[in-house]
């Protein structure tokens, strides 16, 4: 049966904007594949591991082609257990907020968990580096209480969209479509309504 994985990254749930554009963007969805399955990852309920010493070695001895301690490869559990749920969908919704520029530290912790050689990248010297989670389709909506597209100088500040694309980038993603909900703060209900719309129509184009 084909999944789509919603994962949500704001937490403040009835008044999110990010939130609500995805719920539109949900129904819609719902509509025109009935048969799918749909899964949330709410990241403010996830308890995520840790980013210890020890799961950093783990890390570093696949890099280097080497056997990972026990201790080490319990922290490594942790992340593939993570790994596996994030890879076992067809396809992913992604809504968050901008917090001081780039992403809120709760997506930023997931994508540092999930980002690990041989699960959802790799590297030879021969080819370079390669993402292993491909052929599947990813939509992003993003808030953000100002506008990001204004000007040059606003273009500059935005760390939010280009970091997450080049992340999801890296680890295969190449059918990216993004719904911004901007500016949230000076014209949120105008700006909630061109994006739920966007929303709407994408879903059912999907
Ligand atoms: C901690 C925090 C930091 C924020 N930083 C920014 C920022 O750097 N730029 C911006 O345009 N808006 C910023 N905002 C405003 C949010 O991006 C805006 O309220 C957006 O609607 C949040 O998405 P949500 O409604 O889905 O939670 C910030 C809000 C919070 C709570």
């Amino acid at each position: 049966m084909t999944k789509l994985l919603y994962i949500e990254a704001s937490p403040r749930k009835d008044r999110s904007y990010s939130i609500k554009v995805a719920s539109a963007f949900l129904d819609a969805y719902r509509l025109a594949h009935p048969k799918h399955k749909i899964e949330t990852l709410d990241l403010w309920q996830l308890a995520l591991p840790e980013f210890t010493s020890e799961t950093i070695d783990a890390k570093y001895r696949i890099l280097h082609g080497e056997q990972q301690t026990s201790a080490e490869a319990k922290a490594w559990e942790k992340v593939i257990a993570i790994i596996d749920r994030f890879k076992a969908a067809d396809r992913y919704l992604f809504s968050l907020p901008m917090w001081n520029f780039g992403l809120p530290y709760k997506l930023k912790h997931f994508l540092d968990i999930i980002i690990q050689p041989g699960l959802t990248f790799n590297y030879s010297p021969e080819s370079g580096y390669s993402g292993l989670v491909t052929g599947r389709p990813a939509v992003v909506i993003a808030a953000r209480g100002g506008e990001y597209a204004s000007s040059p100088a606003a273009v500059a500040m935005d760390f939010q969209l280009p970091y997450l694309k080049t992340l999801l980038n890296f680890i295969g993603f190449a059918d990216i479509n993004v719904i911004t909900v901007e500016p949230t703060l000076a014209r949120g209900p105008a700006a909630l309504a061109k994006a739920k719309e966007q929303a709407r129509q994408l879903a059912a184009a999907m």
